[in-house]
C-alpha cells in the first residue's frame, strides 16, 4: 500500500510538474535526429560571455557541415514548479484520503465480507467447551452405540467372565522375540512388580497392606493358557484392577510372555540349559 502511493505521488509530481526537468531544445532539432547517422556534431553552448553568435556561426561553416542556431523556447524559459499551488496539494490530499480509505475498506471491511472468510472464525467446538448446537450443551458427544474407534477391537469378555473359561479362546498374537520380552519385563516391572514382586512371587512390598497377591508360579497359573492371564490383566479380577487402559493389547500380550519367562526360569529343565 505504502510503495503504491508513494509511486502515486512521484507519478504525479513527475506529470504535472516536469520534474525534474530534463527537456532541453536542442532534443527537438534535425540536429538531432541525424547526429547518430551523421556520426558526429558539434554544439556550442552560447552562455560563454565572450560568445558571439556570427563569428561561432562562420568558423563552424568553414568547418563544412550544416549550422543551426537553437534557442529556448518562451514555455522553457518560464518554467516554474507548480508544488505549492492549492489545486496540487488539494489533489495529492484527495489522493491521499481516497487511497487510505480504499485501503482501510479493502482489509477491515471487504476481506470479511462473504465469500471472504476467515476460517480461524467458524464455529467450532474445542475439548470441554459447551455448545448451545445441542440439547444438553455439551460441546463433546458421546460415540454413537457400537462405533469401533480406529484400530482399537473391542475385548468381547467381561470382568465377571472367569478366566480359566475365557482364556482358551484367546491366542497370543506375539512371538517371544528379544524385543516382546524386553518390552514385556518393561511393563512387568512398571505395572505388576508393585504387587506381584519383581519375580513374580508375590512377595512386593505391599505384603500385608493389601489383600495379598498370588504367587504366578502356582500350578493353576502355570497350566493356564496364554489367554487366561491376558483376560486377568485386562478385565482385572476381584481386588486386582484392570489395565486394560494403562497397558495397551500388544505390551498385555508381551507381559503374559514376560510372566511364562519368569515361570519357566522358576522351574527349569535340564533340557533349557543350552
Ligand atoms: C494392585 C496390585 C496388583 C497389581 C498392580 C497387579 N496385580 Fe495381579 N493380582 C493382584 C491380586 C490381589 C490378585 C488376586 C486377585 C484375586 O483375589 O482373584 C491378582 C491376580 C493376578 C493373576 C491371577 C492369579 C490367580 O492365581 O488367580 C494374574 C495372572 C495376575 N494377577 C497378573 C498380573 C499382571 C501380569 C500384572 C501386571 C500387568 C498384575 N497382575 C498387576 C494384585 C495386583
Amino acid at each position: 500500500m505504502l510503495l503504491a502511493v508513494l509511486l502515486t505521488v512521484g507519478a504525479l509530481i513527475t506529470a504535472f510538474l516536469k520534474f525534474p526537468n530534463n527537456s532541453h531544445p536542442l532534443h527537438d532539432t534535425p540536429y538531432m535526429k541525424s547526429v547518430s547517422a551523421d556520426k558526429f556534431g558539434i554544439t556550442i553552448q552560447a552562455e560563454d560571455p565572450m560568445f558571439n553568435e556570427k563569428e561561432a556561426k562562420d568558423l563552424l561553416k568553414r568547418l563544412g557541415g550544416e549550422v543551426d542556431a537553437v534557442y529556448y523556447s518562451e514555455e522553457f524559459l518560464n518554467f516554474k514548479p507548480q508544488m505549492f499551488e492549492p489545486k496540487f496539494i488539494l489533489l495529492l490530499a484527495g489522493i491521499a484520503v481516497a487511497s487510505a480509505g480504499g485501503g482501510y475498506f479493502t482489509w477491515n471491511k471487504l476481506m470479511y465480507l462473504p465469500p471472504f472468510d476467515w476460517m480461524m472464525q467458524q464455529p467450532r467446538v474445542n475439548a470441554q467447551m459447551k455448545s448451545d448446537f445441542y440439547e444438553d450443551g455439551f460441546g463433546m458427544r458421546m460415540p454413537v452405540e457400537g462405533t469401533v474407534a480406529r484400530g482399537f477391537i473391542p475385548y468381547p469378555y467381561k470382568t465377571s467372565d472367569r478366566a480359566d473359561s475365557v482364556g482358551k479362546y484367546l491366542v497370543n498374537p506375539l512371538l517371544p522375540t528379544k524385543q516382546v520380552l524386553e518390552l514385556g519385563k518393561k511393563k512387568f516391572f512398571t505395572f505388576c512388580t508393585p504387587c506381584h514382586g519383581n519375580f513374580g512371587n508375590g512377595d512386593s512390598r505391599l505384603a500385608g497392606q493389601f489383600p495379598n497377591p498370588p504367587t504366578l508360579h502356582s500350578d493353576k497359573v502355570r497350566q493356564w493358557p496364554d489367554g487366561a492371564i491376558f483376560h486377568v490383566v485386562t478385565t482385572g479380577q476381584n481386588v486386582m484392577p484392570s489395565y486394560q487402559y494403562q497397558i495397551t493389547r500388544e505390551e498385555r500380550w508381551a507381559v503374559v510372555h514376560y510372566v511364562r519367562t519368569l515361570q519357566r526360569a522358576l522351574n527349569a529343565k535340564e533340557s533349557d540349559l543350552q
